[in-house]
C-alpha cells in the first residue's frame, strides 16, 4: 500500500494557524500501516450509524446514506481503486473522508458521539477477535496433524532425554504428544483471552463519554462483543488485551521454536532421526551436498521477533497517562506482525508435520546405546524389596562397569549382573529390552504405547 502525500486539508485545520511539515506529517502518519483495520473500520461505523438512527440522533436517510457510501468504499478498497492519503492520517479519517465525499453531510454526521480513540480502540479489537479466531483454527490442524504423525509412531522408539542425555527409552508418539499438550495449552490461552477482547469501547467517545442518548450495548450485539467496556476512560486508553494476545503468541512461538530446536537436531546427520521433505528445505550455494531445515531454523529465529514485540507493548503501555495518548498508535506494527508470524509459522506447521519421515531404527539403535533401561533395572530391584536408593547404587556400579567395558547392560550375563545384587535373576533380561521398558510405563501420562494411543484418542474426542 502506497499512500500520497496530496494537498487536501486536515481535518481539524480551522485551529492551525500553519500547516505541518512533510516529515511531521510522515512521522504522524499511521495510514501506512492501519489501512488493514479498513473492514473492522467500516463494520463499527455502519453499527454506530445504525444505533445513531435507530436512536433518533441521526435521519434514517442518513444512515441509508452512510451504508451506501460504505458499500462502494468496500468496493474500492477490493478493487485496490481507494486512494489513501497521508494529510488524512489514518485509516479513519481517511474513510471518513471518502464517504463524505460519496454522500454529503451523513457522511459528516457519522463521527456524531464517537471519537478516533473509541474508534480505533474497536477496529483493534475486531481485527483481533477475527486473528485469534483463525489463529485457533490452525491450532487445531496444527494438533490434528502431529496427532496423525503420534498415532503412525505410537510404539516407535527413540531415546528420552534429560540435560540431552539418554535418559530412558521413549516412545517417538509419546514424545510429539508432548507438543500437542503445549499447543493445546496455547489454544485456550487464546480462547481465554478472547473473552477480554471482545468487549465494545465505542460510546467511550474521546475518554468521558458522549452527550447524546446513545444504546451502547446495541452497537455491541451488533458487533458481537459479549459485553461493553464499562469505564469511558480505561475504554480508550488500555491495550491489555493486546499484550495478553502477545504474550499468548510469545508462549506459543515458544513451544514452536522448542519443537524446531529438535527439528534441526533430529535432522542433523549426526543424529539422523528425522527426515523433512524437501519441499521446506533449502541447499546451499555453494556446498551441493547440503539439505538445510530453514523452516524450522526461520521459525525459532522468528520467535525472538514476537517476544519482542510483547515487550514493546508492555514499554508502550507502562508510561501512560489515563487516557488516550498517541503513544497508542504504535501498538499496530507489532501486532499485527505478531499476528502475520504465528499465522504464516502455523500454516507451515501444520503442513510440514506431514512431511517428516522417521527413520525408527536410527532412533533405536540410539536408545540402544547410553543405558537408557538402567532406571528399569534399578526398579526391578525395588520391587524385589531392595531400598531404592541402594539399587540406584547397585546399577550406577553395574553402569560403571559397562562403561570400561564397551557394552550395554543387556549385554552382561546373568553371573555379571550377579555380583551387582544377588535378587538379580533371569527374568531381568526382558526388563532391560527397550520394548519391556516402554510397556512398563503404563499408566495416564505415561510412554507406553498402549497409553500413547488412548492419549490420542482422548485429544482426537476433545478435537471432534
Ligand atoms: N491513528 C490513531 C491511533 O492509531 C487514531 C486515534 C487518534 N486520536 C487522536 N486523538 N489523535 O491510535
Amino acid at each position: 500500500m502506497t499512500a500520497q502525500l496530496s494537498k487536501k486539508s486536515e481535518a481539524w485545520s480551522a485551529r492551525f494557524s500553519e500547516p505541518v511539515s512533510d516529515l511531521v506529517k510522515r512521522y504522524t502518519a499511521s495510514v501506512f500501516f492501519d489501512y488493514r483495520l479498513a473492514p473492522f473500520d467500516i463494520a463499527g461505523s455502519l453499527a454506530h450509524a445504525e444505533m445513531l438512527a435507530h436512536q433518533g440522533i441521526i435521519s434514517q436517510q442518513d444512515h441509508a446514506d452512510v451504508q451506501r457510501g460504505m458499500a462502494q468504499i468496500q468496493d474500492e478498497i477490493a478493487a485496490g481503486k481507494f486512494e489513501w492519503l497521508l494529510d488524512l492520517e489514518d485509516v479513519h479519517l481517511n474513510i471518513e473522508k471518502r464517504l463524505t465525499e460519496l454522500v454529503g453531510d451523513a457522511g459528516k454526521r457519522l463521527h456524531t458521539g464517537r471519537s478516533r480513540n473509541d474508534q480505533v480502540a474497536t477496529d483493534i479489537r475486531l481485527y483481533l477477535r477475527a486473528a485469534i479466531d483463525d489463529i485457533t483454527t490452525l491450532l487445531h490442524q496444527f494438533r490434528l496433524a502431529l496427532l496423525d504423525l503420534a498415532e503412525q509412531h505410537a510404539g516407535t522408539i527413540m531415546p528420552g532425554f534429560t540435560h540431552m542425555q539418554v535418559a530412558q527409552p521413549v516412545t517417538f508418539g509419546h514424545h510429539i504428544l508432548a507438543y500437542v499438550e503445549m499447543f493445546g495449552r496455547d489454544t485456550e490461552r487464546m480462547q481465554d483471552c478472547r473473552k477480554r477482547v471482545n468487549r465494545l469501547p465505542l460510546g467511550a467517545a474521546a475518554l468521558a463519554g458522549t452527550t447524546f442518548p446513545i444504546d451502547r450495548q446495541r452497537v455491541a450485539k451488533t458487533l458481537g462483543f459479549d459485553d461493553v467496556c464499562h469505564n469511558s476512560l480505561d475504554a480508550v486508553s488500555d491495550r491489555d488485551f493486546a499484550i495478553e494476545f502477545c504474550a499468548a503468541a510469545a508462549l506459543l512461538m515458544t513451544h514452536i521454536s522448542r519443537m524446531s530446536e529438535e527439528l534441526v537436531i533430529w535432522m542433523s546427520p549426526r543424529v539422523g532421526f528425522i527426515d523433512i521433505a524437501d519441499r521446506f528445505c533449502t541447499g546451499s550455494s555453494i556446498m551441493p551436498q547440503k539439505k538445510n531445515p530453514d523452516v524450522p531454523e526461520l521459525a525459532r529465529g522468528k520467535t525472538g521477533r514476537v517476544n519482542g514485540h510483547l515487550v514493546a507493548l508492555l514499554t508502550l503501555m507502562k508510561g501512560q497517562p489515563l487516557a488516550y495518548n498517541k503513544d497508542n498508535q504504535e501498538d499496530k506494527e507489532p501486532l499485527f506482525d505478531t499476528v502475520d508470524t504465528v499465522t504464516d509459522t502455523l500454516r507451515i506447521f501444520a503442513d510440514m508435520a506431514g512431511g517428516i519421515s522417521v527413520k525408527a531404527e536410527a532412533m533405536r539403535s540410539a536408545a540402544l546405546q547410553g543405558y537408557a533401561t538402567a532406571t528399569d533395572l534399578a526398579d526391578y530391584l525395588v520391587k524385589k524389596g531392595l531400598p531404592f536408593r541402594d539399587a540406584h547404587e547397585a546399577v550406577a556400579r553395574a553402569v560403571r562397569a559397562c562403561v570400561d567395558r564397551g557394552c550395554d547392560l543387556a549385554d552382561l550375563t546373568l553371573t555379571d549382573l550377579q555380583v551387582y545384587s544377588p535378587l538379580i535373576a533371569e527374568d531381568i533380561f526382558a526388563v532391560l529390552t527397550l520394548e519391556g521398558s516402554i510397556a512398563a510405563r503404563d499408566h495416564v501420562g505415561g510412554t507406553a504405547p498402549a497409553q500413547v494411543k488412548k492419549a490420542i484418542q482422548r485429544i482426537r474426542d476433545q478435537l471432534a
